[in-house]
């Protein structure tokens, strides 16, 4: 039995936390009893987050850094760390769309998409991992995508990462069990955040980016996109103790998008 706060007294780290479903985790998470870290590159935005939380009555604090540099992600996560005095919860949720093309593709733009989907991920991981044994155990999380379940004519780099996240989290999920740290992923559809016109509108204007749009939201069977909230949710839920046996999964959260 677990109790009504879902995260209550748990310390929490969120990447990527101060917009779209980061910033929807790290209300929900805060609302259910934790301590929240707010990492993200925007000063001004985690700020916001951060104010959010705490005139909610929960307890947050913002880190700052470029999660793409893995010095960076070093350094926030210990800061982050000692703020809290450990780490329970890491949502690792950090990524960008990267780069449409293949032929011709600019491998600086690769390797940049793969810095912030893959390195990140594995940095944040690997530091979080030492405080979760010393706490006993603990739960991880990475943002995957229906593309890292499926294969995408529109953006074969990120549905590699976001495979290879999958891939990832099923290794670590076996590595880490004997300590007691749960490693899984979430997969959302498309969900309606800033990233998702970025994301559709790469290489083309605006009416193409709507049209896009239009085709993926034709492509969800519940036909609407997600809210950044509906993804908060699951992920407040594979990282707290309502999931106590629940780990390796790569959770599709996708409107029914690759039930198809
Ligand atoms: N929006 C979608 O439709 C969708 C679908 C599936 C998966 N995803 C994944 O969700 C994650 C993005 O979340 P969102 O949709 O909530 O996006 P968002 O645009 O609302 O927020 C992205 C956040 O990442 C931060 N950020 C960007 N670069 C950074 C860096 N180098 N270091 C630190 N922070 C950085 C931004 O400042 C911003 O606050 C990504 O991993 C993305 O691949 C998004």
């Amino acid at each position: 039995m677990t109790s009504g706060m879902r995260m209550q007294g748990k310390r929490a780290i969120v990447t990527a936390g101060a917009s779209g479903m980061g910033r929807a985790g790290c209300m929900l998470f805060a609302q259910q009893g934790a301590t929240v870290a707010v990492v993200d590159i925007s000063a001004e935005r985690t700020a916001a987050v951060v104010g959010e939380v705490t005139g909610a009555g929960g307890r947050a604090k913002g880190f700052v850094a470029d999660l793409s540099k893995p010095g960076e992600c070093r350094r926030v996560m210990a800061e982050a760390a000692a703020w809290m005095e450990g780490v329970d919860v890491l949502w690792a949720h950090a990524g960008s769309p990267g780069p449409v093309a293949v032929e011709g593709i600019d491998i600086q733009d690769f390797d940049a998409a793969v810095a912030l989907n893959l390195t990140s991920a594995l940095v944040c991981a690997g530091e979080a991992a030492p405080h979760m044994r010393t706490a006993g155990g603990g739960a991880m999380l990475f943002t995957s995508s229906v593309a890292g379940l499926v294969g995408s004519t529109f953006s074969p780099v990120y549905s590699a990462l976001k495979f290879g996240l999958v891939g990832f989290t099923q290794s670590l999920a076996q590595r880490f069990a004997a300590d007691g740290i749960r490693v899984n992923a979430v997969c959302p559809g498309p969900v309606d955040t800033p990233m998702l016109p970025a994301f559709m509108g790469r290489n083309v204007d605006e009416a193409g980016q709507a049209a896009n749009q239009a085709r993926i939201v034709a492509a969800v069977p519940l036909g609407r996109l997600a809210q950044p909230h509906e993804i908060a949710h699951a992920a407040l839920w594979l990282l707290s103790d309502d999931a106590s046996y629940v780990t390796g999964v790569a959770l599709p959260v996708d409107g029914g998008y690759v039930a198809r």
